[in-house]
């Protein structure tokens, strides 16, 4: 008898995968022993000493899970804790007095952060979704957005979004994509701060996009990490989606609390659907929690606790929810006074170009400009880590490398000339 193979999964059957591209840029960071390295990779809010920032809001709420004697780690219900979900849904959905709340055509259920949101819709459209399987996808997006819907065998497609020419958003390039999809195809939109552009549509071109979608049938999968993040402001960040959901359109939102209450690691997140008006619109939504609770029960179980607890706990107390948009005012005050201090050393250093984009974008990330290889030439030269397609994670900037950074992106950008 000849002997067993030492191996099933040879290379042909498991051929070695590429690194994450945003982890390994992380890794490569952390490795980098230069003292003047700068981190503009990963969207992860940093202070003004580019250390990371556990909100006082959180701090709090710790405190308060913590003295709390009744307090166990059973398991959560298979759709999370509901004192997490229902404020979740009231936060994203505009409100307890939405329409989709109050007429009981919305359900709720706690997710692994906002990869778990999305992975779950994908997961329970790839099964039930009856219209276009197909998902189109904002050119560019974030890159775990291919994979997600891909590992559950929805095809992606693209429509243009980012106009290299104005730094800003190919409205007519965007809308004319959506007008020549097939009918009900699904649509992923990020809600607010646009990863990886930081390029938002304004209000009246949401509106114009809901009356693309509407009139093509389209299926509106809404993708929000940053409300609150972006502008400071919790019902600006969130206006597109109360409109579409005010249009009474049917939908899926998918919901992180990483960024919004600093809980990366924590995982909390929230999967919401809701469903147009119509007088058998709660039966509906009840048999699409019964089909999401089954699918989660096969997938994790039930969710983590602490930070849907921490989350709980600020937006379900007045006083830590107005602590929490203090909060919220200090993170996104402070990108934006870095947006400000980049671009006016910018110009101040005269680098060719324009950089108005800096400002004019909002949230997490600015998309610079600049090509693959100024990216790697920046990291090389200056030990200034940003992703190769140019996005730089604002939040790494502070008053001590703004100056540092500007003038390395001047070089490398006089160098290319
Ligand atoms: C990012 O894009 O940097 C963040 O959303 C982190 C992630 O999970 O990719």
């Amino acid at each position: 008898m000849s002997p067993p193979s030492a191996t099933s999964f040879t290379t042909d059957v498991v051929p070695q995968a590429p690194e994450d591209p945003l982890f390994g840029l992380m890794r490569a960071y952390r490795a980098d022993q230069d003292p003047n390295k700068v981190d503009l990779g990963i969207g992860a809010y940093r202070d003004d000493n580019a250390k990371p920032w556990v909100l006082p809001v959180v701090k709090k709420a710790d405190e308060v899970l913590r003295s709390d004697p009744d307090l166990n780690h059973e398991y959560a219900p298979i759709a999370g804790i509901p004192s997490f979900t229902s404020k979740a849904a009231e936060l994203i959905l505009g409100g307890a007095d939405s329409p989709a709340i109050k007429e009981k055509r919305a359900t709720s259920i706690q997710t692994i952060s906002g990869t778990g949101a999305v992975h779950l819709g994908a997961l329970f459209l790839s099964r039930f979704y009856p219209g276009t399987k197909k998902v189109y996808l904002s050119n560019p997006t974030w890159a775990n957005h291919n994979q997600i819907f891909t590992n559950v065998g929805i095809p992606i497609a693209q429509y243009p979004y980012f106009s290299k020419e104005t730094k800003g958003l190919d409205f007519e390039g965007m809308k004319s994509a959506l007008l020549g999809a097939p009918d009900r195809s699904i649509i992923l939109l990020h809600a607010c701060a646009h990863n990886p552009t930081g390029v938002d549509p304004s209000l009246a071109q949401w509106k114009e996009i809901a009356a693309i979608m509407r009139q093509k049938s389209h299926f509106p999968f809404f993708d929000t990490a940053y409300q609150g993040f972006a502008s400071g402001d919790l019902s600006k960040d969130n206006a597109a989606v109360r409109y579409f959901v005010e249009q009474g359109f049917e939908l899926v939102v998918a919901q992180s609390f990483a960024k919004n209450f600093g809980l990366y690691g924590e995982r909390a997140g929230c999967f919401h659907v809701v469903t147009s008006p119509a007088p058998d619109a709660e039966n509906t939504i009840t048999r699409i929690a019964s089909q999401l609770a089954i699918l989660q029960r096969s997938e994790i179980s039930n969710p983590p606790l602490y930070g849907a607890r921490i989350a709980s706990t600020v937006m379900n107390d007045a006083s830590l929810f107005a602590e929490w948009e203090d909060n919220l005012r200090t993170m996104s005050g402070r990108i934006i006074s870095m947006r400000k201090a980049l671009r006016s050393k910018l110009e101040e250093l005269g680098t060719p170009g324009t950089w108005n984009h800096i400002t004019d974008q909002i949230g997490m990330f600015s998309f610079t400009g600049l090509t693959e290889a100024q990216v790697l030439k920046i990291r090389e030269d200056a030990h200034i880590y940003m992703t190769k397609n140019g996005r730089i994670s604002m939040a790494g900037l502070n008053t001590k490398n703004v100056d540092y950074v500007a003038k390395a992106i001047d070089k490398v950008v006089r160098e290319a000339q």
